[in-house]
């Protein structure tokens, strides 16, 4: 008897206690920002962390160069280092690597993102160029 009232009073206490946690983990991650550095000449090696400062995992990371999914090829590797932290890694940085590089972060709440720009020293890209004459 006595039992059971115990029971009728900890059902609904319990359900309160599983949606207090539930209703944290509904919160936007927050992704902090990352640089490459300004020196990179041609051949050196690129490597920068997508940091989560705020939000609760899971999360899933997706980097991106000009908006395109960055696929692991040409010695560009990405590694979860921890449930916040995603490195990326280009091994030798050339003309090609040049571009605007993107963490992108989501959770079940939402995502967010930080950008950084590439350029190898050197290599600028002038847009307009192909439009001027001489
Ligand atoms: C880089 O890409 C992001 C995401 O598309 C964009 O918001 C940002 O303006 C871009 N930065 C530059 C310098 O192009």
């Amino acid at each position: 008897m006595l039992e059971s009232r115990a029971f009728v009073l900890w059902l609904p206490l319990s359900t309160v206690l599983l949606i207090i946690p539930n209703l944290a983990v509904a919160v936007i991650p927050q992704v902090g920002p990352f640089l490459f550095p300004r020196q990179l000449d041609a051949g050196m090696r690129a490597s920068v962390q997508c940091a989560i400062v705020s939000g609760r995992p899971p999360f899933e990371f997706t980097w991106l160069k000009d908006d395109q999914k960055l696929t692991e090829v040409h010695g560009v590797s990405i590694r979860k280092i921890d449930d916040f932290t995603s490195n990326l890694v280009i091994a030798e940085v050339e003309a090609d690597s040049n571009g605007n590089y993107t963490c992108k972060v989501s959770n079940s709440a939402g995502s967010d993102q930080k950008s950084a720009v590439l350029s190898v020293k050197g290599i600028f890209i002038h847009p307009n160029n192909e439009k001027e004459s001489g």
